[in-house]
């Protein structure tokens, strides 16, 4: 008995504690020489190491391997998610990508980001605090909902329209706006409900560190593409709604005339 608490002691318990100190990857602050890019959830998971932290040559398998262990997406899900940062490295037919391979502008990259200004304003791959303020002006309390992302995501494109002479919207820029904002409810907030604490969302964007420490935990049920379109579908059916909510509130003439970039 004797014996086996000692074992207990030098080898288990160490053990215990640092698993119980660590029950996640590390988080450590990108180092200058380290990539990063548009994404605020790549960019948090290449911080925790979940995805490289170099943000560099990352193919399938880590994308896989990441998105599954850091937020419970399905492989299938993970997979369909790497075909998007596959095909946006420059050199044709690539089986990685680097995390700012997805700043090019006009391919998935888009104007009326939540969190990131247009390129014609200039810098528009990094968070942007400004920008993300005029995002959050639309969080009303503690949880997002389907309507707020909605009328929020307007916003900002009603913005960039008015404000950017280059502002521009292709299908896939669309799609991929809704997506992100169909993300924060089903992927980082409850896929079921459908909503998210704002802290969750703020702390991720603001710190591109996962939430953790303001109580997010990974989900226990995996995420599928289909949870996502679900999400998708309610946004896309909310947002005209915003637009006109949106238009209510403060007219496009006030917003031109009070809108800075
Ligand atoms: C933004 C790609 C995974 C959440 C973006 C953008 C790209 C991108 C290209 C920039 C769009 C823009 O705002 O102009 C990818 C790829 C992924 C991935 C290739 C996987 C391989 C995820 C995951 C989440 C997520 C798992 C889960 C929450 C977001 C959000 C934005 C975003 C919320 C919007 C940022 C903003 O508007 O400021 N992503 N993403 N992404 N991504 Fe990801
Ligand atoms: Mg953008």
């Amino acid at each position: 008995f004797y014996r086996f608490e000692m074992k207990f002691t030098t080898l288990l318990f160490p053990a215990v504690v640092l698993g119980a100190a660590c029950p996640y990857g590390t988080f450590k602050p990108e180092e200058p020489t380290d990539i990063r890019g548009v994404c605020p959830m790549l960019n948090a998971l290449a911080n925790h190491g979940f995805l490289p932290r170099d943000g560099k040559n990352i193919n399938e398998n880590q994308t896989v391997n990441a998105l599954n262990s850091a937020l419970n997406l399905t492989p299938d899900f993970g997979r369909f998610l790497f075909t998007a940062g596959r095909l946006s490295n420059p050199k044709p037919n690539a089986t990685t990508f680097d995390l700012n391979h997805l700043d090019r502008h006009g391919l998935f990259e888009h104007d009326g980001s939540l969190s990131r200004q247009d390129a014609y304003f200039g810098q528009w791959s990094r968070f942007n605090q400004t920008v993300w303020n005029w995002t959050k002006q639309y969080y009303h309390g503690d949880t997002l909902d389907v309507q707020m992302v909605a009328n929020s995501r307007a916003q900002r494109h009603m913005r960039s329209n008015l404000t950017n002479p280059e502002y521009g919207l292709t299908e896939v820029g669309y799609q991929f706006s809704v997506a992100e904002n169909s993300a924060l409810l089903s992927i980082i907030g409850d896929k079921v409900t459908q909503t998210c604490p704002l802290k969750y969302v703020d702390y991720l964007f603001v710190n591109e560190r996962l939430p953790y420490e303001v109580g997010w935990k990974k989900p226990e049920v995996p995420i599928e593409l289909q949870d996502l379109i679900k999400t998708f579908r309610k946004i896309a059916n909310a947002s005209l709604q915003g637009y006109e909510q949106y238009l209510y509130k403060q007219s496009p003439l006030e917003l031109a005339l009070t809108a800075t970039a």
